[in-house]
């Protein structure tokens, strides 16, 4: 099977690795983040970093599903990792999070929710929201592969109920 690149390696072939973390392929979608040394219960492992937008010039009808956008507690800013982002933009969804991320000051971080083993990959909760009703359109898109015995089969914040007929759309 060929093997897939992962962004960040790839562009920036001068850089440094942060250190304690790595981009690579995941299991559970595209590129993940990984441990690559122990990583101790509440440190704070990377920000995420990006441009700051408005909710409201974020283009409503995105072809691609696939976000990399992070939305700020404010509820009018999201971070945009497509200019200036860093590592934490390959971090994955699980239901099950081994990390979780904070907002402080308007600025988000990634902290470890337990001790992370070498080898491990990083996730957090995404809890996705959407304004608009679960179509199941955005049902579908949103559906989690976490594997986590606690998947919720979904990475949206929201009870969707994804039985057939009950979603509009
Ligand atoms: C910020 S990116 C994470 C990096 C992504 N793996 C990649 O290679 O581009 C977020 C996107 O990854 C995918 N993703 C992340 N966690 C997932 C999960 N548990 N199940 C299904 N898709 C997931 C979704 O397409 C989501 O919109
Ligand atoms: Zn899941």
């Amino acid at each position: 099977m060929k093997k897939k690149i992962c962004g960040i390696a790839k562009k920036t072939k001068t850089r440094k690795p942060a250190g304690r973390i790595e981009v690579r392929e995941s299991g559970v979608h595209g590129c993940g983040v990984y441990a690559t040394q122990l990583i101790p219960k509440g440190a704070r492992i990377i920000e995420y970093t990006g441009k700051r937008v408005l909710w409201e010039n974020v283009p409503d009808d995105l072809a691609d599903p696939h976000t990399f956008l992070f939305g700020l507690d404010n509820g009018i800013e999201v971070i945009d990792p497509t200019t200036g982002g860093s590592e934490a933009r390959w971090i994955n969804h699980s239901c099950d999070p081994n990390c979780e991320a904070i907002e402080e000051n308007g600025r988000i971080f990634i902290h470890a929710l337990r001790n992370l083993r070498p080898g491990e990959e990083l996730f957090y909760n995404y809890a996705l929201q959407v304004d608009e009703p679960i179509t199941r359109e955005v049902a579908e898109e949103s559906r989690c592969f976490c594997g986590s015995l606690r998947c919720r089969g979904t990475m949206l914040e929201q009870k969707a109920d994804l039985s057939i007929g009950k979603l509009e759309g």
